[in-house]
């Protein structure tokens, strides 16, 4: 049976003041009404045969995460709570033991919370054609037609046809250097690595065996001394800790060789920092994005967002960001916004 599995572990750091330490951006209403995590388990339940989401998160975000699946009328399958943050290796390790215990046969369908996609049609067909080659014990990465040369983004090289439901994964390579992805662009066999995952539990398990065992050893103890408490699973916090901490795309995607990509057309973005925001949203003519009581005069191409209560103006300005909250105000270039992370930086260091 296929399980989707909700990474919600992210700090969101690129998007302060907005997001903040107890309720990061997965949880935020940052493009609807909806959190992107809640857009995320409704986007998988929705897809046929699909059990109840099991979600991985800081044990601190627990409350959150219960508070939102009720709010959108769905079942748990299980709140999977880390004690700490190992990155996503050790917490899918959780999922696939935890989907595993119930149902051992489990394919799960990995996907982070903080993505959007617009068509989910073409999503659908892309799942449908991952379940036939997990079913043929491949891993699985969905793959998004690169438009320009990212680096915070994996790289996946196509090999051979897999019939019509993919190809082999002829190379992995996570976030290359500057000069390497634009190669890769220039090439066109590349796709970008969505970060969403599908294949079987106990394939996952073995691979991360066979490359990454001190995880798998890790995960494996801190799962058999769990508890359950509602629908929370606590894992062992010793034993979790003992995980090295690294990604699945370092630990098993650039190393297996049971690696296959679907490529997908699927209007996929990564909400990862103001401006991402801001190439999703619907712009007016200006190309502003507001929201909030906000005046933007001879103002284009920004994101203004306006705190409750407060007027927010611009005169003469263009590719600006600037997020006014109850506490902090942000205002920076456009194209600069990656660097919001030092701003959360200064603050963690200043106590
Ligand atoms: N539960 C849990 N625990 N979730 C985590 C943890 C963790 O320790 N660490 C990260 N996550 C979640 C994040 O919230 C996010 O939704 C997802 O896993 C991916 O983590 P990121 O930290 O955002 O990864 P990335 O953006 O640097 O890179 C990944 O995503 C890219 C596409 O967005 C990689 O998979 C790249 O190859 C990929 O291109
Ligand atoms: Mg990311």
């Amino acid at each position: 049976m296929l399980h989707p599995v909700v990474l919600s572990g992210g700090s969101g750091t690129r998007l302060w003041p907005m997001s903040r330490q107890d309720r990061p951006k997965q949880f935020l209403a940052l493009v609807g009404d909806r959190s992107l995590y809640q857009e995320t388990v409704l986007r998988a339940v929705g897809l046929p045969g699909m059990q109840a989401p099991i979600t991985v998160c800081s044990e601190a975000h627990r409350f959150t995460v219960g508070e939102q699946l009720q709010a959108i009328g769905v079942a748990s399958g299980g709140i999977v709570l880390e004690p700490v943050a190992r990155n996503t290796a050790p917490a899918i390790a959780l999922a696939a033991l935890h989907a595993q215990a119930r149902d051992p046969d489990a394919v799960l369908l990995v996907m982070p919370a903080d993505h959007l996609i617009e068509d989910e049609a073409a999503f659908r067909e892309a799942v449908l054609k991952a379940v036939e080659l997990a079913g043929d014990d491949w891993l699985v990465a969905f793959g998004i037609n690169p438009d320009y040369a990212e680096t915070g983004y994996g790289y996946i090289r196509r090999g051979e046809a897999l019939g019509s439901a993919g190809f082999r994964i002829e190379r992995f390579v996570e976030k290359p250097d500057l000069e390497t992805a634009e190669r890769y662009l220039a090439d066109g066999g590349y796709s970008w690595n969505s970060g969403m995952f599908l294949f079987r539990a106990s394939r996952y398990l073995e691979e991360l065996g066979a490359h990454a065992p001190e995880i798998v050893e890790a995960a494996g103890q801190a799962y058999a001394a769990s508890g359950a408490d509602l629908d929370f699973i606590r894992v062992d916090g010793e034993a979790f800790a003992a995980s090295p901490s690294d990604s699945i795309d370092y630990a098993v995607m650039e190393k297996t060789d049971r690696a296959a990509v679907v490529p997908v057309s699927c209007g996929w973005s990564d909400i990862g920092s103001w401006s991402s925001l801001w190439s999703v949203a619907e712009r007016d003519e200006a190309g502003n994005k507001t929201e909030g009581d906000v005046i933007a005069i001879d103002t284009q191409g920004s994101l203004i967002r306006a705190a409750e209560r407060r007027l927010v103006a611009t005169v003469g300005v263009e590719d600006l960001v600037i997020i006014d909250t109850a506490d902090a105000t942000l205002v920076a270039r456009k194209d600069r916004v990656q660097e919001v992370k030092a701003v959360v930086d200064r603050l963690k260091a200043e106590g």
